[in-house]
């Protein structure tokens, strides 16, 4: 046994093709351990060298698997020998039953061989395993991903892995997920990727394998209240209240009234798009288990454009896209920050001049902060001397949060800046909800989905000095329906439809 170990220790040795093999073998197995060991024990706690310890060695490993026996092939074909007869050569075999039988060598073989198996193995189960971290999805690919890693670790799904979002279940889509981040690895290596990264994400899986595992469509039910507070921009900042009942319901009692009705069981909306960007439809169609179905098509594109039409079966990130990398609009930062207690409204004009530091344009994060410091201690220097010399301290709190406000929104590397990734909860301007709910897509009878002001909200306050209208009995329908029908002229006003 130990001769044809030693013969075959001569044999790889001769030549430097196994030479390196086995070098990289031993050496790689080696670190690899003992990184191991260190990344377990939290000694090394690194995305890139968490990359490098569960890419390059396991790889390393295996490429002195694979030169290993080339280099023997070589030794062979040098020798003009055959491997049995290699094997027994250099010291002459002291009892001819020990002379290597193919018996042996096979044994051999299949203990290494599993050993190796056992070895990648563990390895690459390790590797999957941190690579579904959230901490190496989000920062190692550092200016790549620092946005979404940034706005991940304040939102509600701070606790979600990116993978239950991103991958979904099964094999196909864990495939799917690795060929993907292969791919990406290489774009980030070679910087192909786009700046910044395009929405819609049209690989994500759809939200029955992955927002559905935690979220039951059918849940849904009553209605959510939120009071919303817009501070003016006059000197005192004053607070207004919007108040809306939002209707969440899925509307499983049968009466179809909810927002939530579109993933309902029992419907299933789809439409098209223009680019299949999800931003101008050119229809929608209701298809409902009892067999209901309905086709609203856009006026616009009458004509059709010469696309292939992509159809999309509505679901939760037609809504919710930014369910956990939220962007904020300056304003309401701002207002939420007031709101909190964070940033001190005492100061005149703080809301208007927290807007202002913020939205200008700066080339990086570090000319930011310089920036919104200047522009707020400038301005109170200028008109108000004694509130600066009084109110230092307060002032560089506000400098200090709004600074956050800007490093959590803003990322210049990205290409990122205010509005880059707007939200489709709501309506802003045609966005969000009006996109379907608009008078331009009309089914045969020329009906239009509905955008009545009541069909998705109550509205108990708007832009009010107190957070609720309080309504008497006699009065409460009156002044509900005349506050509807104003706010209806109003944003009718607004948004020509
Ligand atoms: C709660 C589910 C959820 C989790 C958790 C999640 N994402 Fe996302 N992510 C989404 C959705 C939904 C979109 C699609 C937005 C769209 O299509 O407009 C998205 C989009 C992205 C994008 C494209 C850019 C953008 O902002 O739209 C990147 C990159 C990304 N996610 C990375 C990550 C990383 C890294 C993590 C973990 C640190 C993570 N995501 C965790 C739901 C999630
Ligand atoms: C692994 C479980 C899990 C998955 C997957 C998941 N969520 Fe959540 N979601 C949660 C938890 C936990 C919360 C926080 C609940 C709370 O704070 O009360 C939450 C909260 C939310 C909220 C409410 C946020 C708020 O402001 O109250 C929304 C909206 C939401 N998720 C949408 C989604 C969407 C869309 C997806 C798929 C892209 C998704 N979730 C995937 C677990 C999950
Ligand atoms: C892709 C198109 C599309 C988008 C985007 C969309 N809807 Fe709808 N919505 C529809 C269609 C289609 C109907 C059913 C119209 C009908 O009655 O035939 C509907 C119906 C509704 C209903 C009434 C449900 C019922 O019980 O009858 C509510 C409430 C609603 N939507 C709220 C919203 C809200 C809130 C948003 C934005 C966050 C939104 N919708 C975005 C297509 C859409
Ligand atoms: C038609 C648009 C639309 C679709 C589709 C949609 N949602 Fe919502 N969802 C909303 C709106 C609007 C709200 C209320 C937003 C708010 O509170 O600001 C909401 C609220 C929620 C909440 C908070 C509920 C609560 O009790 O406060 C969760 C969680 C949620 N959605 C998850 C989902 C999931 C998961 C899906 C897919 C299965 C989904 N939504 C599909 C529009 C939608
Ligand atoms: C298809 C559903 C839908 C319709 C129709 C609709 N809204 Fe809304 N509205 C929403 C949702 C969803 C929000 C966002 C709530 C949030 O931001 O969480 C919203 C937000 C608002 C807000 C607060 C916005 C802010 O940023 O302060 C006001 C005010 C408002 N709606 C008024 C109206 C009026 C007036 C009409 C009629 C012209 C109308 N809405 C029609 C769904 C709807």
């Amino acid at each position: 046994m130990f001769t044809k170990f030693g013969n075959f220790i001569y044999g790889i040795s001769v030549n430097g093709v196994s030479k390196l093999g086995v070098v990289l073998i031993t050496s790689s197995f080696i670190i690899f351990l003992i990184a191991q060991l260190a990344m377990l024990t939290e000694v090394l706690t690194n995305a890139y060298i968490g990359l490098i310890v569960y890419l390059l060695f396991p790889s390393l490993f295996v490429i002195g698997l694979i030169l290993t026996p080339i280099g023997w092939y070589k030794y062979k074909k040098n020798t003009g020998k055959t491997t049995i007869e290699l094997l027994n050569e250099r010291f002459e075999p002291v009892d001819t039953k020990a002379g290597v039988s193919g018996a042996k060598v096979f044994r051999t073989f299949i203990v290494l061989t599993i050993i190796n198996i056992l070895f990648l193995g563990c390895a690459s189960i390790r590797m999957l395993h941190f690579m579904d971290e959230p901490y190496f999805c989000g920062t190692a690919c550092h200016s790549v991903m620092d946005p979404e890693w940034t706005t991940y670790q304040v939102s509600p799904h701070a606790k979600v892995k990116c993978v239950e979002c991103h991958v979904g279940e099964g094999v196909g889509a864990l495939v799917d997920s690795k060929l993907n981040g292969a791919w990406q690895m290489i774009s980030v290596t070679l910087n192909l990727y786009e700046r910044p990264i395009p929405t819609p994400v049209h690989q994500l899986r759809p939200a029955r394998e992955t927002c559905e595992k935690c979220h039951w469509p059918d849940k849904f039910y009553g209605t959510r209240l939120i009071t919303m507070v817009n501070y003016k921009r006059d000197s005192l900042s004053t607070p207004k209240y919007t108040s809306l009942g939002l209707k969440i319901d899925t509307g499983k009692s049968g009466q179809r009234s909810g927002i939530h009705w579109h993933i309902a069981q029992k419907n299933e909306i789809r439409y098209a798009s223009v680019e299949d960007k999800r931003e101008k439809m050119l229809w929608v169609e209701v298809h409902q288990l009892d067999g209901n179905f309905k086709r609203y098509t856009n006026k616009d594109y009458q004509q059709k454009p010469d696309e292939i039409e992509k159809i999309r079966v509505l679901d939760c990130v037609d809504c919710h896209n930014r369910a956990t990398h939220i962007y904020e609009d300056p304003q309401r930062a701002i207002n939420k920050r007031i709101s909190e207690g964070l940033l001190d409204f005492s100061l005149p004009y703080l809301n208007r001049e927290a807007l202002h530091a913020i939205i200008k344009i700066y080339p990086d994060k570090n000319t930011a902060q310089n920036g919104i410091a200047n522009h707020l201690r400038g301005y109170y220097k200028r008109n108000y001397p004694e509130v600066i010399t009084q109110n230092i301290a307060v002032i560089d709190t506000c400098i200090s949060v709004l600074g956050d406000i800007y490093n959590r929104n803003i990322h210049p590397q990205m290409n990122i800046s205010w509005g880059s990734y707007p939200s489709l909860i709501g309506h802003k301007g045609e966005n969000g909800c009006f996109r379907c709910h608009n008078s331009k897509l009309v089914d045969e009878n020329n009906n239009s989905i509905s955008y009545d002001c009541v069909l998705c909200h109550s509205i108990s306050a708007y832009e009010s000095s107190e957070p609720f209208m309080f309504l008497t009995p006699a009065d409460s329908t009156d002044r509900d329906f005349n506050m509807h029908r104003y706010l209806q002229e109003e944003f009718l006003n607004c948004y020509p439809r």
